[in-house]
């Protein structure tokens, strides 16, 4: 089986952060969400991926991904425009053949990997598979419609949803879906939908099989599902402290990456502090990830996602649910709660 992962389109909503990357490169627990997503295709057993990429920020996720991955060999092919995710399908069509895949939304997280659902793709010789989970705004997926057990059909964001079931964003397939997507109409809003395509395999009475995800399951479509994919994710961390801990008190679990100094700090897990970050005289708390090379001085934080070299100094109130882009400066009397999401580079400052 190989693997597909969709790492196009254009992340409006989380603008201004995706001004300047992928936003499947925004980072949680200190590494952006596509090398997560790398990494469960790879614990999977999956030795060829090939990663859709956009004109504007393919660059960037070549760069960061490479051309292997541990065992796994990776492949790009570029999305001249974002037109759905079964356009997606088409176009990395000539690097698939006609080997089964994995079709991997790059802003999707799930807890625990993928393994066991490939596992029973394989084992049951599945034509085709996908994952649901119970989910509070049916409106915004692709949502499951079911005869009393019975999997009779699928559609997209629909105003009146007829299940709390959504489709989570990693599909199973053969090759039947390609036939399907080369006679596949555009939905109203415009897009090649796979959830079409899937109404398709089963017009067609092709078994669709689905699985419900036992863990939690993340769509990072807003800044808040980062935050909240950050959190659960740091909740399955094994603690592990590399850096250099002086004065103050760490509890729970916390990674500190080499080179990382804390002094005088409290540190309430789970937290992650990446490589020589140092941070002093503060209190970081529960689902905090700070990316490397950072400096924080005399702040309290909590429940947020700081990116590479930031600073962030005597900030007098209390920060949480922040999503601080990389290079930002934070500091001085800021006399109400932050809660803010920065672009890169920004600076917010009030001067003494
Ligand atoms: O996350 C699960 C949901 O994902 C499903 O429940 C929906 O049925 C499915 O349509 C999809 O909905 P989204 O609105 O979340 O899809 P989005 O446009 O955000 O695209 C998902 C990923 O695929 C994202 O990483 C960008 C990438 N993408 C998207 C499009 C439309 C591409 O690479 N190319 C595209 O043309």
């Amino acid at each position: 089986m190989k693997g597909l992962i969709l790492s196009g389109g254009s992340g409006t909503r989380l603008r201004p952060l995706t001004h300047t990357r992928a936003k499947q490169l925004l980072p949680i627990v200190g590494a952006p969400i596509l090398h997560h997503i790398l990494d469960s295709l790879e614990v999977a057993g999956i030795r060829e991926t090939v990663i859709l990429i956009s004109p504007e920020t393919g660059d960037l996720v070549r760069e960061s991904c490479g051309s292997s991955w541990g065992s796994m060999n990776l492949e790009y092919v570029v999305q001249d425009q974002p037109l759905g995710l079964a356009h997606a399908v088409a176009t990395a069509r000539p690097l698939l053949g006609d080997d089964p895949f994995l079709l991997f939304l790059g802003d999707n997280v799930l807890k625990g990997g993928i393994k066991k659902y490939a596992d029973e793709f394989h084992s049951k010789n599945m034509e085709s598979m996908v994952l649901l989970s119970k989910v509070d705004k049916p409106q915004q997926f692709g949502v499951a419609i079911f005869e009393g057990e019975k999997l009779v059909g699928m559609i997209e964001k629909p105003k009146n949803p007829p299940s709390d079931l959504a489709l989570v964003g990693i599909y199973f397939f053969n090759n039947k879906i390609h036939k399907i997507i080369e006679n596949l109409k555009p939905s109203n809003r415009g897009e090649y939908e796979i959830t079409d395509a899937i109404q398709g395999l089963i017009d067609d009475s092709v078994k669709v099989h689905h699985m419900r995800v036992d863990g939690w399951w993340k769509d990072t479509g807003l800044p808040e599902d980062l935050i909240e994919a950050n959190k659960l994710l740091l909740e399955d961390v094994q603690t592990k402290v590399d850096g250099v801990v002086s004065g103050g008190r760490i509890t729970g679990k916390v990674i500190v990456e080499k080179g990382a100094k804390i002094e005088n700090s409290y540190i309430e897990g789970p937290v992650y502090i990446g490589k020589n970050s140092i941070v002093k005289n503060s209190n970081i708390s529960a689902g905090t990830s700070i990316g490397k090379n950072c400096r924080i001085n005399t702040v309290d934080i909590g429940n947020s996602i700081i990116m590479d070299n930031c600073i962030l100094s005597a900030v007098s109130y209390p920060m949480s649910n922040c999503l601080i882009g990389e290079g930002c400066t934070v500091k001085g009397n800021i006399d109400t709660r932050l809660n803010v999401v920065l672009g890169d580079r920004s600076v917010l400052e009030v001067p003494d």
